[in-house]
């Protein structure tokens, strides 16, 4: 989605601040780029394509300035064209306006601001919102007010960074899309000072500024910031906010790739020390005890879970393990969920979501909480929207990822349901059966990163029709993540389904150039249905990959065996995941794909 940075205080180094900000939210996935700078003369350069392409306009400009905003955009009204990038403009050239969200009420502003002599030069939603400051400002409203006046005529979801020319200031506002402020620190780390001084920042997430601070303050919904020679915080009323700094807790270099060739590979290999993160402290080392905090003294008598995508297969995977403990639980797709809202009873929403910031999921724990719900966030983001809204927060402390394909933070969150179901469904047996197994995950998935042959396995079905993912039980979790990890960073057709459901449907289109992964854990009778599973997918000439820790035969059936260590079938599934993601990424390496911006995709999705 799209992506903000805005900054003041940063002298002649303002340009490169932002562009530099602007390289560090390009994992939000974007089509379109661009900067404006003021203080007393604004200026703007924009384009459609990537950074490289604005950067190389800019080395053909010469735009200077102390104040300044900078914006990738990933289209929602109007095509990805050079107009229609950010900043927008109004008729004089006085006003730059960068937004992230949706102004739901633009059609008719639009009317009215025609109707009173503004002409428009792009489709976006946004371009009412400089309209409306010039508009006040020729009224003769003071700067701050203009732009508070403009923001009252707006409904929807905004964050929005704007310059008023011969103003050095930033004013920004928000409203159910995230915005961020930081704060930065003088050369000897006074803070005091840097309260004075800045430089000072604002960006849709912290990656922007991490480089020049650790120091952020949260807006939240209904504030205006205004950045110069401080922060000035207020409410809708213009009443002065109060707010504390807080610290983000991870460098500027784990925003970096590390000598990766992508940031998903580098983040399936922190998955061992990610793991270690979410585990420390709230697992002891003989298996007896969770220890999650508040979160752990709920006790809830049923559990509806809401989330999307990958987070989605975790709330399955979550649902399944509250099943299992004798508690009603329910996944729901979160952008399903209040248009067919059920019962919420006394049932404890949760709401899974590594950004915090996804609108769909957020959309649903709001539309529980107004029902009289009790809502938890599990996610990974400090200060987000999920965690500032639920009543509890469960972190993953997956630290930052940037790939659009949730890898680490995937397994973050099964490692994170497994915690939450064990401290408040579970009983000792289950805790001394489980938590050694969870205690052994680093070291287990470590030992799959060093010997995997995943990447041969890639290689030989790089060009396949289509691929196939089976599963069952906390497999089929796994099975539908291996397919939406496949497609959507190698664009080739993948699908994952329930081991038993391919009979009914699916056995029709596999053929001998649809590869089938099925995930085959222990030899019960759940491993043993998934073999009979492998057999009938043979019978029709399909290669077949068996993801599996060797106890069942279905290494005997199989083409290609992707091994995993032997441990709990809860356990299992994360590390089963592993292999998958590295298929996932081997295939769409080896067919040249920019793996970690999918096209038209975007890491946080705060649009519904
Ligand atoms: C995962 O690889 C996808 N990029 C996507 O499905 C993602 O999981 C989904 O958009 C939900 O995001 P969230 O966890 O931030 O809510």
């Amino acid at each position: 989605m799209c992506g903000i940075i805005g900054c003041v205080g940063r002298g002649e180094q303002t340009l490169q601040t932002l562009v530099h900000g602007l390289e560090k939210l390009e994992y939000r996935g974007y089509d379109s780029a661009g900067v404006g700078l003021g203080s007393e003369r604004l200026s703007v350069s924009k384009t459609a394509g990537e950074i490289d392409a604005l950067s190389q306009k800019l080395s053909e400009q010469n735009l200077s300035g102390t104040v300044g905003i900078g914006h990738t955009r990933w289209s929602t009204h109007g095509p990805p064209t050079d107009a229609n990038a950010h900043p927008h403009q109004g008729c004089t050239g006085r006003v730059a306006v960068v937004h992230n969200g949706i102004i739901e009420n633009y059609q008719e502003l639009r009317e009215e601001l025609t109707a009173r002599g503004h002409s428009f030069s792009s489709d976006t939603d946004t371009e009412v919102v400089p309209h409306l400051i010039e508009e006040a400002l020729e009224e003769g409203a003071e700067p701050e007010a203009a732009f508070r006046s403009a923001i009252s005529q707006i409904e929807g979801s905004y964050a929005i960074g704007a310059l008023i020319e011969g103003v050095e200031a930033l004013f920004a506002a928000r409203n159910d899309s995230p915005l961020v402020i930081g704060i930065g620190l003088t050369p000897d780390g006074d803070q005091d000072a840097s309260l004075r001084d800045g430089p000072f920042f604002i960006a849709s997430d912290v990656p922007a500024f991490r480089d020049f601070t650790a120091n952020v303050v949260y807006l939240d919904d209904g504030e205006f910031a205004r950045l110069d020679g401080g922060v000035h915080i207020t409410d809708r009323n213009g009443t002065p906010v109060e707010k504390s700094i807080e610290t983000i807790e991870w460098d500027a270099e784990e925003t970096g790739k590390s000598g990766y060739d992508h940031y998903m590979l580098k983040e399936i290999h922190e998955q061992p020390r990610a793991l270690r993160q979410c585990l420390s402290g709230r697992i002891d080392e003989l298996g007896g005890n969770v220890d999650i905090g508040a979160v752990g003294e709920l006790s809830p008598t049923g559990v509806q879970f809401v989330a999307c995508g990958t987070s989605y297969h975790a709330a399955l995977y979550g649902a399944q393990l509250f099943r299992q403990a004798g508690v009603p639980a329910q996944a729901f797709l979160a952008s399903e969920y209040a248009s067919s809202p059920p019962p919420v009873g006394n049932d404890l929403i949760v709401g899974i979501t590594q950004s915090g910031e996804t609108a769909d999921t957020l959309s649903a724990l709001r539309e529980a909480a107004n029902r009289g719900a009790e809502t938890l966030a599990v996610t990974n983001t400090v200060g987000s929207t999920a965690a500032r809204e639920c009543d509890h927060t469960l972190y993953i402390r997956s630290g930052p990822e940037i790939g659009v394909a949730a890898t680490k933070t995937f397994a973050g969150q099964l490692a994170a349901l497994n915690l939450f179901s064990l401290a408040t469904a579970e009983g000792s047996t289950a805790r001394r059966e489980v938590v050694p197994s969870l205690r052994d995950l680093a070291g287990d998935i470590q030992h799959i990163l060093d010997d995997s042959q995943a990447r041969a396995v890639a290689d030989a079905y790089a060009d396949s029709d289509a691929y196939f993912f089976i599963g069952r039980r906390y497999q089929f979790p796994v099975a539908l993540e291996g397919a939406l990890k496949l497609k959507e960073i190698s664009y080739e057709h993948a699908e994952g389904f329930a081991a038993g459901e391919l009979k009914h449907g699916p056995l029709a289109l596999v053929t001998a150039n649809t590869p089938v992964f099925a995930t085959v854990i222990g030899d019960g009778e759940v491993a043993q249905k998934t073999v009979g599973n492998i057999k009938e997918v043979e019978a029709r000439d399909a290669p077949v990959v068996a993801v599996t820790d060797g106890k069942s035969d279905a290494g005997m059936y199989a083409d290609h065996v992707l091994e995993v260590p032997e441990t709990h079938p809860r356990a299992a599934a994360l590390l089963a995941n592993v292999q998958l993601q590295l298929v996932a990424y081997h295939i769409a390496n080896d067919l040249g794909r920019p793996i970690d911006k999918p096209r038209n995709l975007a890491k946080s999705v705060t649009v519904e």
